[in-house]
């Protein structure tokens, strides 16, 4: 009798050590598929050419087409992200860093139902987290990466590593350039150091501050000859254009996003055009595709 209790007792603590692996199973698949998260970084050789507002209305249009949208601000510099909404940030990744926030709390809201993440000092810090720092992080990434679907990156200007890093660490890489020739010859420059370097092989190319859309595939055209006549043969696609447009600075005075205060200007009209382009670019889940692998990269740059 005794026996046969010892053996319902294992059998007992068998099936639960089994429904215990396969709960532990099921997370693993669970964290391994993921929720496939868009990570895109907006960068250009040159500052001032459109990024901030760039991915500040894109991010806009995209929630309002049901994208569940994150900014990291990655830009150290003045004219931020949170300047350009009007938004005021207490906290930043820093925090995030020194265990006293969490990603969660750090989130700034936007107009337009996106969120902001502040990183500004904090960048320079992430390359230097050891391991626990760096797994506490990990952790927090995990609790965000089911509530985003795209990550929008507002890139520094130049090629410093702090940009660089985070254009390796991103999926999909918008470079953005103007007609201007000091922004041609720059975003060549990061470009080719991302190339060299980092054997970065496809960018997307978007064409800010054009007279029109001729303009811009005129540019576009002269730029890729350019680039495969010295880097060889890349993945340079047309991601589209935007038309230098007053009101674009218009709103920026305000605080406001261009298309909540002027949502039939053409610069609206072409940031409108390019959410529906970036929504319609084939992105199939990759391996990497996950906010997680981002972040990832990014502590290991
Ligand atoms: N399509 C556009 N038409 C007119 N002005 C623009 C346009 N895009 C950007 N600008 C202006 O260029 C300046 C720099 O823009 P910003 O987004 O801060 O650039 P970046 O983030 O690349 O430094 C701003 O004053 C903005 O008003
Ligand atoms: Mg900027």
């Amino acid at each position: 009798m005794e026996k046969i209790l010892d053996q319902a007792d294992s059998l007992r603590r068998i099936g639960a050590n089994m429904n215990n692996n396969l709960d532990f199973m099921m997370n693993d698949t669970k964290k391994n598929i993921g929720h496939f998260v868009r990570v895109i970084s907006i960068s250009s050789g040159k500052g001032g050419v459109g990024k901030t507002s760039i991915t500040a209305n894109l991010a806009y249009e995209l929630s309002k087409r049901g994208q569940r949208v994150v900014i990291l601000d990655a830009d150290l510099g003045l004219a931020n992200i949170d300047i350009l909404l009007g938004l005021t940030s207490k906290y930043n990744i820093k925090d995030v860093i020194l265990g006293e926030k969490s990603l969660k709390e750090i989130l700034i809201d936007a107009p337009g139902g996106f969120k902001v993440l502040p990183a500004s000092s904090g960048i320079t810090e992430l390359t230097h987290l050891d391991l626990s720092q760096r797994m506490n992080f990990m952790e927090d990434i995990e609790e965000l990466n089911d509530d985003i679907d795209i990550m929008l990156i507002d890139n520094a200007a130049g090629i410093s590593d702090n940009v660089l890093y985070f254009n390796v660490a991103a999926q999909e890489q918008i470079i953005v350039i103007t007609p201007e020739p000091t922004s041609i010859t720059d975003a060549y420059a990061l470009i080719k150091i991302l190339v060299k370097k980092y054997d970065e092989k496809s960018f997307l190319l978007l064409i800010n501050q054009t007279k029109s859309e001729k303009e811009a595939l005129t540019i576009y055209k002269h730029f890729v000859t350019i680039v495969e006549r010295f880097l060889g043969s890349l993945s340079l696609d047309y991601l589209g254009y935007i038309p230098k447009d007053e009101k674009v600075s218009k709103a920026i005075r305000q605080q406001k996003p261009l298309l909540a205060c002027y949502p039939g200007a053409l610069a609206s009209i072409a940031i409108k055009n390019l959410a529906a382009s970036i929504l319609n670019l084939d992105t199939t889940p990759k391996p990497d595709g996950n906010i997680r692998f981002f972040w990832k990269k990014l502590l290991e740059f």
